[in-house]
């Protein structure tokens, strides 16, 4: 492996790289966090950003002081550096600021469901919870299949969409999955909803911190609708999220939540709502995330996209070939280098269940991984081949520990060196697996003073 990837080109930019945290036997470790999927720490230039503005901070949209305009006119400018990051024209597509994903997601879907309950929406069998619940109690939602690999399946897309002819509103689908990392076709996928009649809405959650995303590619079929994402997926905490929309969907209609920001005109009787993008952002906006966000745009434009995820690429790839040689390791997503896929991989060590896998990695190496379902339960069951019996056996007994994965994430900053830990952990797991099974499952006692230790920070 070259030189270069064995420390990130990039470690030196995110805050916190090289924060030690207590492992076993009173130790410190430096902590490496493969939990990216999850969330990202924030850039140095993201806190510098925020420190700097703290003196000019007022209110947004709130003052005639020139602190007030001043925050505002910046707040709006972050507005511009979405679209023009995702390519959205400002002309036809509005930016929604609020939460994060799963707000955003649920924002549109209390916009569309004016339509007929028996619309449909086309999600799909790989969805986060955020990109299937919030479409259940407003619509009849269909999913769409995935392939024997576990990937989005286009011809089933298509089928569906034959079969529900005019009845789909939207298909909602992932850019990329939380669970194995597959990077969705988006633009085949526009171009497929769209020849039927349907719009598109892309959850970028996974996909636009890794990758160029681009909304409005040269075939005008292959547009996306709607795009959302997390600032806090992508070096920016501070809670803001993103929905990027055609403008005309928000001028219609009420919004979710009203109150202050929200109207032009008040009587006791009527409202006249704002525009898009005010009607839907109601109350005093979160300034500071929408900066972070804002900041961390301009500075992975610097680094430049494509060059972050070609070396996520490679990160991933190295780390897939150092596990698929480990026989006792089972990964559940493709081992075709080919695939497009961010740095996304579920696997289980063979005897070693996925929480205590987690417990160790922790604890023996401070390696932060997820374990579980991902909050993507319905994928993982299948992917895990979990039958519906069993599933309604856990049903009935919700306490029980479940079937799970244990999942690594990479983000830029991560590099070979940390890989190279984690590999040679999971080796000594295999070796010792009865020691590490007595330490972390039979001997509770260690396993919660481990965990006590680490609280007490
Ligand atoms: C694919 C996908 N969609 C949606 C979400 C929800 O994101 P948030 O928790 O920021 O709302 C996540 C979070 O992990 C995700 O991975």
């Amino acid at each position: 492996m070259e030189n270069l990837y064995k420390i990130s080109p990039y470690r030196h930019m995110v805050v916190g790289a090289n924060t030690k945290v207590p492992i076993v036997y009173g130790k410190m470790t430096t902590a490496i966090n493969l939990d990216n999927a999850a969330t990202t720490p924030p850039l140095i230039s993201v806190m510098n950003k925020i420190n700097g503005f703290m003196p000019w901070y007022s209110s947004v949209h709130r003052g005639a002081g020139y602190k007030s305009i001043y925050t505002s006119n910046l707040y709006e400018s972050c507005r511009d550096i979405v679209k023009e990051f995702v390519n959205a024209d400002p002309e036809t597509y509005t930016v929604i600021f609020g939460k994060n994903t799963t707000e955003a997601i649920n924002k549109l879907s209390y916009r569309l469901c004016r339509a007929s309950k028996d619309s449909i929406i086309l999600s799909t069998c790989i969805e986060h919870h955020s990109n299937d619940l919030p479409w259940r109690d407003k619509f009849t939602v269909r999913y769409v299949d995935m392939d024997s690999n576990g990937r989005l399946d286009l011809n089933d897309l298509r089928r569906k969409l034959r079969r529900y002819k005019n009845k789909v509103k939207l298909v909602a689908i992932t850019g990329a999955s939380n669970v194995t990392g597959y990077v969705t076709p988006i633009h085949k996928a526009a171009k497929i909803a769209h020849e039927y009649g349907s719009k598109i809405m892309i959850d970028g959650a996974q996909l636009v911190p890794h990758t160029p995303v681009n909304m409005r590619p040269d075939d005008k079929n292959e547009w996306i609708d709607y795009l959302v994402f997390s600032a806090h997926k992508m070096y920016a905490p501070f809670g803001t999220g993103v929905l990027v929309g055609l403008k005309e969907t928000f001028k219609k209609g009420n919004p979710d939540y009203c109150g202050g920001g929200t109207v032009r005109i008040v009587t006791k009787d009527k409202v006249i709502w704002s525009d898009p993008p005010y009607k839907d952002e109601a109350g005093t906006p979160n300034m500071i995330g929408v900066l972070a966000l804002g900041e961390s745009i301009k500075t992975l434009n610097t680094l430049n996209m494509d060059k972050i995820d070609i070396y996520e690429k490679k990160l991933t790839h190295y780390a897939l070939s150092e596990l698929m040689k480990i026989p006792e390791v089972e990964i559940y997503s493709s081992k075709d280098m080919d695939i497009d896929r961010i740095g996304v991989i579920p696997f289980n060590i063979n005897g070693v269940s996925h929480e205590v896998t987690a417990a160790i990695l922790s604890n023996e190496a401070g390696i932060s991984v997820r374990s579980g379902c991902f909050c993507a339960q319905p994928y993982v069951q299948r992917l895990l081949g979990i039958s519906e019996k069993d599933m309604r056996y856990y049903m009935n007994h919700p306490d029980d520990v479940r079937p799970g994965m244990v999942r690594i994430s990479f983000g830029m900053y991560n590099d070979i060196n940390e890989i190279d830990i984690l590999i040679n952990l999971i080796y000594k797991i295999i070796k010792n697996r009865n020691m590490y099974l007595n330490r972390y499952y039979n001997d509770k006692v260690y396993y919660k003073a481990v965990q006590a230790t680490k609280y007490s920070i």
